[in-house]
């Protein structure tokens, strides 16, 4: 289903070590005028260099960690990583375009196995984020969720199932608390 992206390359090392000794703490992008815009560009060049596909605009906030997964994330056009996510395992994470993200996300392609009583193994299922997506501050997404195309996650909900389009959805879990209504 997903093309398989080599997960080390020699250029995708380099730009990491660039990515988590500076490019990673620079400045939030609105902040602090041109410096701001410049820290925000070049975050955004290292990462195209890291993700296995981009559009040509899209946005990784300050502090946002990958691990080693860069190669695992597509970001669609004008899609955005919130300053501080924090996004682990080894499953694909596919954002379209136009998303807006808090801070403090967190989103987890993978859990450990839990039909033993160790936890060797691993479940690992892809996330998907449709189109218009707005993330709140503080959510989590879990494996194999897939969230629907103009969808809105209200804060610090904990997303375990699929999220219909044009669904607002809040809570741990997160349910809809309603379907919107465009008025424009
Ligand atoms: C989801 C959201 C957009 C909904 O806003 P809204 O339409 O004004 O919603 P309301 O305040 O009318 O709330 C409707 C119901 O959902 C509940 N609710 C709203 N947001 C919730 C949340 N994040 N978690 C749990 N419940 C929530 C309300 O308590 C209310 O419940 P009630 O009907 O039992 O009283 C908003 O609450 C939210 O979470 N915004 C995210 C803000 C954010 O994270 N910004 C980061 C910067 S990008």
């Amino acid at each position: 289903m997903f093309d398989k992206v080599k997960r080390h390359t020699p250029k995708r090392l380099l730009f990491y070590i660039i990515y988590y000794f500076f490019a990673i703490k620079l400045s939030y992008g609105d902040r602090w005028g041109v410096f701001g815009r410049l820290s925000h560009e070049f975050r955004t060049f290292v990462c195209r260099r890291i993700f296995k596909k981009t559009g040509k605009i899209f946005g990784v906030g300050k502090n946002a960690d990958f691990g080693f997964g860069g190669h695992l994330i597509t970001m669609g056009e004008c899609a955005n990583i919130g300053n501080h996510a924090w996004i682990r395992g080894n499953g694909e994470l596919i954002l379209g375009d136009h998303i807006m993200m808090g801070e403090y996300v967190m989103i987890y392609t993978q859990d450990h196995k839990i039909s033993g009583k160790g936890y060797d193994g691993s479940v690992v299922r892809p996330v998907k984020i449709g189109n218009h997506v707005w993330i709140g501050g503080r959510v989590t997404i879990l494996k194999g969720v897939t969230i629907g195309d103009n969808a809105v996650v209200g804060a610090g909900s904990v997303v375990t199932k699929d999220v219909p389009k044009d669904a607002i959805v809040a809570g741990n879990p997160a349910k809809v608390i309603r379907m919107r209504e465009y008025s424009v």
